[in-house]
């Protein structure tokens, strides 16, 4: 490995834009028989301990195929964004579904989002994290449009602290990369250098491998800088 792709891997320019939109797309057409299922549990868990007041503004980064959207109240404001049109596809048909007024679907790389500084009370993104080709950068997009004193939301697997069981992950990790997501990351890696504080941390079914991560952002007002890969 070049000294150059050992810096891009180490960054998180780690897996393919293009292959993880393309991985998604294809995935789509079974995702909620499958992974999606699996995992509804821990949504409505992450959704009901939200606290969302009326009014508020939520953004849900890298939203699939929206199997969220149903679960938050009407009296706030939703914007789901995902650069999967298969997903989208999905998610759009849930709107109309669930009759679902309060949300706005907009597809967007979560790496660059067309969203202003400080617009959001909360943002979300539920199994993301370690799903997209460049987590540096959406954190920093996470932490640019979320406001001041704000809350984000992770939920997702990190890397675990047994030293073992973290061989295994980094062992399996490049093979993951080709099914859309990574097993390597570890919690202390992605919120180094933010402004993020970690406010609640637990873990969630199903075999409590995920783990809910509930940070405030305390940056004041300033762009955190974004180390490109
Ligand atoms: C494992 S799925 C999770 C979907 C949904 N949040 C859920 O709870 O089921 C990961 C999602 O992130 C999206 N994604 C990955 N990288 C992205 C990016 N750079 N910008 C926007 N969406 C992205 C994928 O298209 C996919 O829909």
């Amino acid at each position: 490995m070049s000294v150059n792709e050992a810096a891009k891997a180490s960054l998180g320019g780690y897996m393919d834009s293009e292959k993880v939109e393309k991985v998604y797309t294809n995935y789509a057409i079974m995702y909620d028989q499958t992974f999606g299922r699996m995992v509804q549990q821990s949504r409505e868990s992450a959704v009901r301990g939200l606290r969302i007041q009326p009014g508020d503004r939520v953004l849900e980064v890298g939203v699939g195929t929206g199997e969220a959207l149903p679960l938050y109240p009407k009296n706030c404001e939703v914007l789901g964004i995902d650069f999967a049109e298969g997903m989208l596809k999905k998610a759009r048909k849930r709107m109309e579904v669930h009759q679902l007024d309060h949300v706005t679907l907009r597809h967007m790389d979560a790496a660059q989002m067309e969203l202003e500084n400080d617009s959001f009370d909360i943002v979300m993104a539920a199994y993301v994290v370690t799903a997209v080709p460049d987590y540096r950068k959406v954190v920093s997009e996470m932490i640019r449009v979320c406001k001041p004193g704000g809350r984000i939301i992770m939920l997702n697997h990190f890397s675990n602290g047994n030293k073992m069981i973290a061989a295994v992950e980094k062992m399996i990790s490049p093979l993951c990369k080709h099914i859309g997501f990574r097993t390597d990351l570890s919690l202390n890696t992605v919120l180094e250098g933010t402004t993020l504080v970690v406010e609640r941390k637990k873990k969630v079914n199903p075999l409590r491998f995920w783990h809910l991560v509930e940070c405030v952002n305390q940056k004041n007002g300033h762009v955190i800088p974004v180390v490109s890969a």
